[in-house]
């Protein structure tokens, strides 16, 4: 989720905010604004679509003055980008504006209450049922800010930074977290700043607070720093020293985003269930398939379109509909897809998978679906990109804006999308039992976990990487669901450290590429324990017996791979069609660390972009 900015002080507000804007375009986002209160008390808000650069063009001959603002960029979750869902988002009477990072996941059930008492809203966000709430409470109920702001929180469900000023108390910023980072930043003159991470706030002071989840901060003009939580309760946050340089601040510390991004899978796959699983965590609910259940439930064929890593994920959706729901599916290079003349049936469910929702051929498989009648489904990162807007429903899957150009959080958030849409369509076709459906679905929600420890793999990995940064060739092998993962696994070698690699079925080694096999040839083998996991074991005496160097990732506490291995890495235990979303986080280490130990420049690989909007 996106970012967030503010001041009060005795400094102009504007050039602050701005430039804290910019120091957060890292994050990815689509859309910018801003408020400021002016010293006649008016409270002035502009947003705009797109860049910061264009939210400046937009306030340029306004009035910008006013030593107390706030400003954000959006990476959307509910609500097109546009200019008004962009926030800053106001209160019914114009008098309170409000900024948010998150999800207010029963933003429904609020906004019909609010709705059910003649308040209207202006935007299709969740963001603003928050802002008209806390207005609600405090005229309701004459009370202050933040008294208003702490019954409204305890009424939401989600996720959220937030900051909110009120023209009639322009002396103050109120803000408060949950699970979405806010850090405040003060200094010796009465300036108190507020961001989403220290990397605004650092030019100006290295002392900050780390606000933590349900602290309400309150930043007043004269006085000191003031924290609550939601009962009022005083909290007293921990200064901090600002220790680290801008460029590493904008990383989260990490010295590249595709390390950050690899790290932050656990949470991004918690923000892709999210509101999706029920506490219970025994029934999975997409909003895609209540609208359009009899399409999809019914459906003769899924015919699955995508590029690159989508379409990996493509072929682990493959087997996640054909052994769940019994539907046979078709994966597809979009690219070959759009050129062939397939045969496409009215009743056919096409989905079209992407990070970005921009690639062009996949945009170009969409339209040749659609004109032969079939209904197209999207699994897609970017909210309002151009593939959401084709297809006929879909799921977004939330993870947030992922700025490496080797995909790593998109792929896993892909095949989460998938396993919770296989579930619910196995579920409702009744192909597989009440119970089994329950079991899977909590091991899905187990899988964040599960992948926490896969990432405590890290180290060891780094100290192997060094032994393959001088192979010229790599191969990759894996079996059922996760042959899959031997093909994204080479990509991502192939991406960032520019070696060959190749990934393949472990079985089909004989039938051709063990030729390849000597001891220069690096061999890494999925092994973890499946239904496969015997004949996994032939396939690495295979490559054994002809000299090959095998590494290994095996299910934790294996002892029999680890006599045929060079290498072992242990991974956690889960269900055969989850295995995928473990396995994939050696790999994409493994690729990370050979890249880093080569030099390359891993998050703008040579030759690629992030989004490949040309044929
Ligand atoms: C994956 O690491 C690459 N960046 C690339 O293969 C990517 O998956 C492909 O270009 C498809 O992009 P999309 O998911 O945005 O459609
Ligand atoms: N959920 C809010 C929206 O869609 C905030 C998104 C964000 O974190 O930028 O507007």
């Amino acid at each position: 989720m996106c970012g967030i900015v503010g001041y009060i002080g005795k400094k102009e507000a504007y050039p602050i905010l701005i430039k804290g804007l910019q120091r957060l375009e890292y994050r990815g986002y689509d859309s910018a604004g801003l408020a400021l209160i002016n010293s006649q008390g008016n409270l002035n808000v502009y947003k705009a679509k797109g860049k910061v650069a264009d939210l400046e063009a937009y306030c340029v001959g306004k009035d910008i003055s006013g030593c107390v603002g706030i400003a954000h960029t959006r990476w959307a979750t509910h609500g097109e980008p546009s200019s008004v869902n962009a926030h800053p988002h106001y209160s019914a009477s114009g008098r309170l504006a409000l900024i948010h990072n998150g999800i207010i996941e029963n933003y429904l059930t609020l906004k019909e209450k609010l709705s059910s008492r003649g308040i209207a809203f202006q935007s299709a966000t969740d963001t603003e049922v928050l802002v008209q709430l806390i207005e609600y409470i405090m005229t309701s109920n004459d009370i202050g800010l933040l008294e208003a702001v702490q019954v409204a929180l305890h009424q939401v469900i989600g996720t959220y930074a937030i900051a909110i000023v009120d023209r009639m108390h322009p002396d103050t910023i109120i803000c408060a977290r949950q699970s979405s980072p806010l850090v405040v930043g003060f200094d010796a003159e009465d300036n108190f700043y507020l961001a989403s991470d220290a990397s605004p706030i650092a030019e100006y002071t290295d002392q900050v607070v780390y606000l933590n989840d349900g602290d309400i901060a309150v930043l007043q003009r004269g006085q000191k720093l003031h924290v609550v939580n939601l009962d009022n309760v005083t909290q007293h946050p921990k200064v901090k020293q600002i220790d680290v340089t801008l460029g590493q601040l904008e990383k989260g510390g990490y010295p590249f985003f595709m390390l950050k991004e690899i790290f932050e899978q656990p949470d991004c796959l918690r923000d892709c269930m999210r509101g999706r699983i029920n506490a219970d965590r025994d029934k999975i609910t997409l909003s895609a398939v209540i609208d359009f259940r009899e399409k999809l439930v019914s459906a003769r064929r899924i015919i699955i379109v995508g590029c690159g890593t989508s379409w990996h994920a493509g072929l682990i959706g493959k087997q996640l509909f054909e052994s769940l729901c019994r539907i046979p599916v078709e994966v597809e290079y979009a690219s070959e897809f759009r050129y062939r003349e397939p045969v496409i049936f009215k009743d056919d469910v096409v989905v079209a998978i992407s990070q970005s929702g921009e690639t062009a051929d996949t945009l170009a498989a969409i339209e040749l679906a659609r004109k032969a009648g079939a209904f197209v489904f999207g699994i897609c990162n970017a909210i309002g990109a151009s593939i959401p807007r084709m297809t006929s429903t879909g799921v977004y899957i939330h993870v947030g804006p992922e700025i490496g150009v080797a995909s790593t959080k998109a792929f896993t958030g892909q095949v989460t999308v998938l396993s919770m849409l296989a579930l619910t369509l196995a579920n409702e076709r009744h192909t597989i039992s009440e119970e089994r459906y329950k079991e899977m679905v909590v091991e899905l929600t187990q899988i964040p976990d599960k992948m926490e420890q896969a990432l405590k793999t890290n180290e060891q990995i780094e100290r192997l990487a060094p032994i393959f940064t001088y192979a010229k060739n790599c191969l990759y092998l894996g079996r059922g669901y996760n042959y899959p993962v031997a093909l994204e696994g080479a990509l991502k070698l192939k991406e960032i450290s520019y070696i060959h690699a190749e990934g393949y079925p472990a079985a089909e080694m004989k039938h051709g590429p063990i030729a390849l096999i000597d001891s220069e040839m690096p061999v890494f083998v999925i092994a973890t324990r499946d239904k496969l996991y015997e004949k996994v074991i032939s396939n690495i005496q295979e490559v054994r017996a002809r000299g090959g160097r095998v590494t290994a990732l095996v299910t934790e506490g294996d002892t029999r791979i680890r006599q045929l291995a060079d290498h072992v890495i242990e991974l956690p235990d889960t269900l055969e069609c989850f295995q995928p979303l473990i396995a994939s986080i050696p790999l994409q280490l493994l690729a990370y660390h050979i890249a880093v130990c080569k030099g390359k420049d891993v998050d703008r690989p040579r030759n690629l972009a992030k989004s490949v909007t040309v044929e």
